[in-house]
């Protein structure tokens, strides 16, 4: 099945830029945004003289520095917000830095929250995760127009995770809907099939003998690894080459929604931190956080970033030696367990110390986060392990999987790629992709670009299968729980449910009832994720007991909507909310007024 989006066409508005392609008339904007957890990156397309391929360009993006009074450019955008008192927005890596000063006021990790009934307070303004991604993607949009010369740009593809469910992709559309895309010209995919994407756009200009994947006709099955900042989404996809050369993608399993990313790594090693600048100082926890009780966030924030930069540090050294070596991690692993780095806490002055850590010590700290029989929480070993148990066809095998792509920041960390070579029984190394970083935004520009233009001539052809990401099901008061949608089912998709649900409540006679969404493998399984409840509100008391009949729809979009009606009064439907947030008005207004004041420049 080869989807076919209706948001762009040949007939849009005439735009004279600099990018107009040979023989075009009209320019088009393809423009695909990776709204990460700690980062955020954005590519557009672009079709190469020959008409043939594809090249994706990843976008410098103006930010104020750390210090608030430089401009730089970066590729990334770390997804931090800082609100000053005067409700004065700032993004990107000046915001990261005030949340060392003004935690308060510095909103992080949004993503996290997405979908969720949740706020943060700055000023007495609401914050929610959708506004503060909508801060994000106004930014890149105002990038994005700057970069097409000031044309709009009102059309993006954004990912999310695999595993998002539909209150999550929801959030993130009214996120770029309140930061000014137009609501159906709003996509979203999955990071993983991003990912991949970009990697076999790539694969089809080399010559056929120095591609990494040889397809020689056949199907393959290749799993995504995308270990970000904050989600580790594992994907196996499987990939056929057809006669004509064109590539289907279709989804075979989706790990579960897994949080967990580079700032585990990093929050781990900080408190092993912690616990070493407690001895170095005489200090016990509870009488440092005593002593330097106001400095404390700002203690607490420095030993993260000093985490971060041993994991970054390493992984550069041994990436650089290995460059240099022409040779691979796996067969020389230990000649880098003595590298050490060496960092100073300097502030509070009677705190400095300086912490030195060799990259065997790193790695056992974070042995946890690497293997699930030493983990009591998250792993990388059961998302990957779930992927396998959950596919679509029944459960696949290790050996069943072709090849193993890396995705995401954190598989830059040697440890992560040797962990999952060891989990393929040291038979697959890992493949990593060009650039792991911007992976995710340039695969969502290739695939705004080829499915708008359904590009005949391009050398690379993909369909993409769009399914249902989770088993969501509907529980009520004193009832089993019912399926309301099925993980993998095709979309647009649309069904009736009749003699499984009946009004129930605590009395004879209810004007309403509440339902509980909630996603899992299994109802039964201990494992669930809450959504947002429904309610139902009947025009007249109705008994206990009597039938009801449930209408849910998902379109493309994957916007879900569910109707309900008592049975044999089909004329008196109710629309169920089934968790779209209901903005306040006046909360709406603030944003919208205070998103044209991001400021990028000191
Ligand atoms: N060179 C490097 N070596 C090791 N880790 C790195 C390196 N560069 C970035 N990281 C880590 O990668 C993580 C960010 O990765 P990425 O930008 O892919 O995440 P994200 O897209 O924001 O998150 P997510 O995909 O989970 O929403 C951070 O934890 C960062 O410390
Ligand atoms: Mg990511």
């Amino acid at each position: 099945m080869r989807l076919d989006l209706p948001w762009e066409g040949h007939d849009s508005p005439i735009n004279r830029g600099s990018h107009l392609r040979k023989g075009e008339e009209v320019t088009m904007r393809y423009v695909g945004i990776d709204l990460g957890t700690t980062n955020s990156t954005i590519s557009v397309a672009h079709l190469d003289q020959d008409g043939k391929h594809i090249t994706p360009v990843t976008l410098d993006i103006t930010q104020l520095d750390e210090s608030g009074s430089n401009i730089s450019l970066e590729k990334t955008l770390p997804s931090a917000l800082f609100v000053d008192e005067q409700d004065q927005p700032y993004i990107g890596r000046y915001a990261r830095k005030m949340a060392h000063f003004y935690p308060q006021n510095v909103i992080r990790e949004a993503k996290r929250y997405m979908g969720e009934e949740v706020s943060w307070p700055i000023n007495e303004k609401k914050y929610r995760p959708e506004t503060v991604s909508s801060y994000i993607l106004k930014a890149m949009k105002m990038q994005a127009e700057q970069y097409y010369m000031g044309e709009p740009v009102d059309s993006v593809v954004i990912t999310v995770p695999a595993n998002f469910n539909f209150q999550q992709d929801k959030a993130t559309r009214v996120a770029a809907e309140l930061a000014g895309f137009a609501k159906d010209k709003i996509h979203t995919i999955p990071e993983p099939t991003a990912a991949l994407l970009d990697f076999l756009n790539e694969e089809k200009k080399l010559h056929p003998d120095s591609r990494k994947i040889q397809f020689h006709g056949q199907s393959k099955n290749l799993m995504v690894f995308d270990l970000g900042g904050g989600t580790c989404d594992v994907s196996i996809l499987q990939v056929k080459e057809n006669a004509t050369g064109d590539l289907d993608i279709q989804e075979l399993s989706i790990s579960q929604y897994m949080e967990l990313g580079g700032l585990d790594f990093d929050r781990l090693v900080a408190k092993y931190l912690l616990e070493k600048l407690c001895l170095e100082t005489g200090y016990t926890i509870q009488t440092l956080q005593r002593e330097f009780r106001s400095e404390f966030p700002q203690i607490r924030e420095s030993l993260l970033s000093i985490a971060e930069k041993f994991k970054i540090h390493f992984a550069s050294q041994i990436n650089h030696k290995l460059i240099m070596q022409q040779t691979d991690y796996y067969e020389n692993k230990e000649q880098f367990d003595q590298l050490t780095f060496r960092y100073t806490l300097t502030s509070p002055e009677k705190l400095a110390t300086i912490f030195t850590m060799t990259k065997k010590e790193y790695d056992q700290i974070v042995e946890p986060l690497l293997y699930a029989q030493l983990s009591s929480s998250v792993n990388i070993e059961e998302p990957i392990l779930n992927a396998l148990s959950q596919a679509k066809k029944g459960e696949m095998k290790k050996e069943e999987i072709d090849a193993v792509f890396l995705v995401g920041g954190m598989t830059f960390y040697p440890a992560v790629q040797e962990r999952i070579y060891e989990l393929f029984d040291k038979r697959l190394k890992p493949i990593r992709s060009v650039n792991p970083m911007y992976a995710v935004s340039r695969g969502a520009a290739v695939y705004h670009d080829m499915v708008a233009n359904k590009r005949e001539e391009a050398a690379t052809k993909i369909g993409v299968k769009n399914t249902i990401q989770n088993n969501v099901f509907i529980r009520v008061f004193k009832s089993d729980s019912v399926a309301l949608l099925e993980k993998g089912t095709s979309l647009p998709y649309e069904r009736l449910i009749e003699d499984e649900f009946f009004v129930t409540g605590p009395h004879k006679t209810v004007y309403g009832m509440k339902l509980d969404l909630f996603t899992a493998e299994d109802p039964k399984s201990p494992i669930t994720k809450n959504l947002k409840s429904a309610s139902i509100t009947f025009k007249e008391p109705v008994e206990v007991g009597a039938p009801l009949i449930l209408q849910v729809k998902c379109n493309e979009e994957r916007d879900v909507s569910v109707k309900a009606w008592l049975k044999g009064k089909e004329s008196e439907v109710i629309d169920v909310n089934v968790g779209s947030h209901v903005w306040e008005q006046e909360e709406k207004e603030f944003h919208i007024k205070n998103l044209d004041k991001i400021k990028f420049d000191s």
